[in-house]
């Protein structure tokens, strides 16, 4: 359709994604056979019929699983270029994409391993595509402030090639709060911050973010919506917020896609932008977000493209290069 058309021909940038949501049953069977991993499922099918969550926790335990088949460079590279290669396809032409590094190391995996895969495909998808990309290191807010400090000191050597530290995994009875000091730590070797707030967890979260991590984005940022003063902050600041409608759905944080405020945050003054966060768990990647969506809120072609402005925008782009998106 022309609406279809209409946003896989808007450029755009995604902001919210993890790596190791875009392992698509295809890849985790083929990476399971190649490194003699088992998984305990028959086929694609019966993947694709696991992937039934009631909220954040169910999905987090079968993601968790899932990326027990990820072992070596080779397999984080492959997984990355199966993305990018998506992705372009969506008009994204930009991507700051997460990666959890303890989901890793914690098996025995190389942090060099992990990052290394991931770099030489960032590097693969400009060349390929004129993708460009930044990394995300994401602290899992189930495990201590002292694992998130451990895991600053291995991403030493590599620093230079990492834009922002993020916080996910399990929110409730995780707040912000319990990581400021290893986000002071790395806001002071010049990282950029972000944290998941306001997905399953309260508002207070969201002011624990901005007042105790002093984070440039929010990654969701839902349940925001309930407190109107945080509501004018967050507009007056400008803050953005990466949303995720069909995670949003999948993960009940809305019971229907016709009910996500989407609209009701651009209409707020929010900096709201569209973003995939798991595509190959929750059914679709940046595009299929922003078709869902557009169709079950009527969202205007106005609307859209302030929604694609904003992901250049709140992006961690240099100025020179979000102007030459614009
Ligand atoms: N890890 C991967 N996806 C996540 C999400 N939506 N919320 C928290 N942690 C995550
Ligand atoms: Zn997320």
């Amino acid at each position: 359709t022309d609406l279809d058309r209409f946003i896989a021909g808007l450029l755009k940038a995604e902001l919210h994604l993890h790596i190791e949501g875009s392992l698509e049953p295809e890849l985790m069977f083929a990476l399971a056979e190649r490194n003699g991993v088992t998984i305990p499922y028959a086929s694609v099918e019966d993947v694709r019929a696991a992937y039934a969550f009631s909220n954040l926790q169910d999905f987090l335990d079968i993601y968790y699983a899932g990326a027990s088949v990820l072992l070596t460079e080779a397999d984080f590279h492959d997984l990355a270029m199966a993305y990018f290669d998506r992705a372009a396809a969506d008009g994204v032409r930009h991507a700051e994409i997460m990666f959890d590094p303890q989901t890793h190391t914690d098996r025995g995996i190389a942090f060099a391993a992990v990052i290394e895969g991931l770099l030489s495909a960032m590097a693969e998808a400009e060349a390929k595509h004129g993708l460009t990309s930044a990394l995300i290191l994401s602290f899992l807010r189930h495990l201590s402030e002292e694992a998130a400090f451990e895991t600053l000191a291995m991403a030493e050597p590599w620093l230079d090639r990492i834009a922002a530290v993020g916080l996910d995994s399990s929110e409730i009875g995780h707040p912000p709060s319990k990581f400021a000091r290893v986000f002071a730590a790395a806001r002071a070797k010049g990282l950029k911050l972000v944290a998941h707030a306001g997905e399953e967890g309260p508002p207070a979260y969201v002011y624990e973010a901005l007042d105790l991590l002093h984070v440039d984005r929010i990654d969701h940022g839902n349940r925001a919506l309930e407190d109107e003063a945080l509501v004018q902050r967050l507009a007056g600041e400008g803050m953005t917020l990466t949303v995720c409608p069909l995670s949003n759905h999948k993960l009940c944080v809305v019971g229907d896609l016709a009910d996500h405020p989407i609209d009701h945050m651009l209409a707020e003054g929010l900096k709201a932008t569209i973003n995939s966060d798991d595509p190959a768990y929750f059914g679709g990647y940046v595009a299929d977000n922003y078709r869902a969506v557009a169709r079950a809120r009527g969202l205007s072609r106005e609307a859209l493209v302030q929604l694609a402005r904003n992901s250049f925008t709140g992006s961690f782009l240099p100025p020179e290069a979000v102007a030459m998106h614009l």
